[in-house]
């Protein structure tokens, strides 16, 4: 009889199941509340939500506090609310407002090509998408790139819950007047699946999915309340089975009632924990296009969900680096956001690890070449020549 009920408490342990998620099991952890003293490096702590503001991060960061920020950022996306405000991530709008540009630029262009566009959680016409809004904006504008991406706290905060060797991706957002909200969900990886494919996935994935990516929106304009900002469920990633719960209609219903939503200016940015339930909000303005950057950043060890020409980037980005004005830590934060920093999948017959465990990444190479002053035509060749060694 015991033996019995073992394997049946193994079995349900490992296959999580539609069938058995409880509004009231979520209720139990998002009833709590965030206490100011396990943020100490927070300016405030609004809806649950620890907020920071830009000048004391870029001095933590910047300094001794460093590690120190990014444990309580990685605590807060771990077994805290899930999400984090970062105000004023630019000390200057400049790389934000030049962003911008390129951006509605690239969304005219598209709408005349009719190229680009459709989106997974919205109606036609309620909102704008550029797609893999990295490229695109690299290739067009690598100054504007390397000035943007070249932000310490940006990289930072993407280190702190991934490590290094990230993945950068990025998806334009404009919530037109009136665009209506978003259902409920998680992101990327098991979030993008139908519940009962996720439920094929042992319950060891559903912990570790969100381990994978980090979710992050950057405010392109001041958003109140009525343009709609993000919905979100504090502590709701620490839902076991939340991929196979968030489209279940009590829990939509849950999240309709409990959820917090925050305000953020220009230059503000929300990043979270992807198995956060969250939701873009109701664009109630008659007058206000919202456009955030989304910002989707994988782990070296996951696969991220866009394909993204790196090559074609950094070979873009380099002639803009080498007289971009930005400092060392600043260089190293765009290519961070550029070029691949993990040096596998490759054909090791072809590109066998040089004095190391690994082979040369793209991002030590650029590095390399803006170090010794290469010229643009020697580290093109080079980098050309490092992606053919990669291939079968
Ligand atoms: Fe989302």
């Amino acid at each position: 009889m015991k033996t019995d009920n073992d394997i049946k408490l193994r079995t349900d342990r490992v296959w999580l199941s539609p069938e058995r998620c409880w509004i009231d099991d979520i209720a139990a952890l998002t009833v709590r509340q965030t206490d100011a003293a396990d943020y100490p490096f927070a300016t405030e702590i609004q809806a649950q939500v620890p907020i920071y503001d830009g000048a004391p991060v870029r001095a933590a960061l910047a300094g001794d506090g460093r590690a120190a920020l990014m444990a309580e950022w990685a605590e807060a996306f771990l077994s805290g609310p899930g999400i984090v405000v970062l105000r004023g991530i630019f000390a200057d709008h400049a790389p934000l407002d030049a962003a911008s540009d390129v951006f509605w630029q690239i969304i005219a262009d598209e709408k005349a090509a009719q190229t680009g566009g459709g989106d997974h959680f919205a109606k036609p016409g309620a909102n704008d998408r550029v797609w893999n809004a990295l490229e695109k904006l690299c290739l067009r504008a690598p100054a504007v790139f390397a000035a943007y991406y070249g932000n310490p706290i940006l990289a930072a905060v993407a280190e702190a819950w991934l490590g290094p060797a990230y993945q950068v991706t990025s998806q334009v957002n404009v919530v037109n007047p009136g665009g209506e909200a978003q259902s409920a969900h998680r992101d990327y990886h098991l979030g993008f699946q139908a519940a009962s494919d996720a439920a094929k996935f042992p319950a060891h994935v559903h912990r570790l999915s969100p381990a994978l990516t980090l979710q992050g929106a950057v405010a392109h304009c001041d958003m109140p309340l009525a343009t709609g900002p993000t919905l979100y469920l504090p502590y709701s990633q620490l839902y076991e089975p939340g991929y196979l719960a968030f489209n279940q209609p009590e829990f939509r219903a849950f999240f309709a009632e409990h959820h917090v939503q925050l305000p953020l200016a220009k230059g503000d940015g929300a990043f979270l924990n992807p198995a956060l339930f969250h939701a873009a909000g109701h664009n109630r303005t008659t007058d206000v296009r919202r456009m955030a950057n989304l910002l989707q950043v994988s782990s070296a060890f996951g696969r991220a969900m866009e394909s993204v020409d790196r090559v074609r980037m950094s070979a873009a980005l380099y002639p803009a680096l080498a007289d971009s004005g930005l400092s060392a830590r600043e260089v190293a934060c765009a290519v961070a956001a550029c070029a691949e920093g993990y040096s596998f999948p490759t054909n090791l017959d072809r590109d066998p690890p040089l004095g190391g465990l690994v082979p040369q990444t793209q991002q030590a190479l650029i590095l390399l070449a803006l170090a010794e002053g290469w010229p643009a035509e020697r580290f093109a060749a080079a980098l050309a020549a490092q992606a053919e060694k990669r291939l079968t």
